[in-house]
């Protein structure tokens, strides 16, 4: 791999909990642009990856380097001002906030005025149903308003990685895939690159390009999203009819 496109690079990240193992020697790369997948059945470890990307969790060894330089062991804003944001699993918006002070929230760590306000119509622009209702309670929005909201105010911070845990958890199928064909969308129209962490692995292995597959901390299996689609055991163990 061209070493000028990598964003990230991560390897050999264990993490434990105690005694609890939840993360064992696990490397994932992403490029820059690229769209990833990890996926894997309840407690295999994907939120725990995440939150050890963003600083919430640390690692007990291994290393998180992105575009070249170590971040392993930053602190958690140190890391979003570094262009890395999680939208976390249920979304968690400031449910007494308006939608439009949730959002702005999001831009909390952007100097320049032009830029917000940019990324401000963007995101209106992404999500027109946010623009309807920007003055609403955001605890008052659909699952699935929250979830283009949660989106939207992790775009308001400028990231150059998005990772996203379980977008499409307690979502109908229609809405679901209105969410990822914006999650596609905010990846193709700005350039951003997103770790997909899902256990819908349908709509995961549809909508990456590479695909992860965890089980119990362990990356079991790595490849092109399409091959992985048609695999035998994949089939079996999270497709299956
Ligand atoms: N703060 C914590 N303290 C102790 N154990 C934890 C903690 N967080 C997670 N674990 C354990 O680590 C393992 C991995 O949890 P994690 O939340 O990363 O799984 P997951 O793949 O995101 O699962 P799900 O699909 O249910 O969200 C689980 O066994 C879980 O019980
Ligand atoms: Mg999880």
């Amino acid at each position: 791999m061209d070493k000028r496109n990598m964003l990230m690079q991560i390897r050999g990240l264990t993490v434990n909990y105690g005694a609890i193992n939840a993360l064992n020697d696990v490397f994932i790369d992403i490029e820059k642009g690229e769209i990833i997948s990890v996926i894997g059945a309840n407690g295999a470890g994907k939120s725990t990856f995440l939150k050890t990307i963003t600083g919430i969790v640390k690692a007990r060894a291994g290393s998180i380097e992105l575009e070249g330089k170590n971040i392993h062991g930053l602190r958690p804003d140190r890391i979003v001002r570094l262009g890395v944001t999680m939208v976390p699993e249920g979304r968690r918006v400031f449910p007494d906030l308006s939608v439009k002070e949730n959002l702005e929230l999001g831009g909390y760590t952007l100097r320049n005025g032009a830029l917000k306000k940019e990324l401000f119509d963007l995101v209106l622009s992404t999500f027109p149903r946010l623009q309807e209702r920007l003055k609403q309670h955001a605890g008052t929005l659909s699952g699935g308003e929250q979830q283009m909201l949660a989106m939207g105010r992790a775009l308001m911070g400028n990231p150059k990685l998005l990772l996203l845990d379980e977008p499409s958890m307690g979502l109908s199928p229609i809405i679901t895939r209105e969410i990822f064909t914006l999650i596609r969308l905010i990846n193709r129209e700005r350039g951003i690159s997103i770790i997909l962490v899902e256990q819908n692995a349908h709509m995961a292995l549809e909508h990456s390009r590479r695909t992860y597959v965890l089980e119990n901390g362990r990356i079991v299996m790595e490849g092109k999203s399409g091959e992985i689609k048609g695999t035998k055991s994949i089939i079996d163990a999270y497709l299956g009819v």
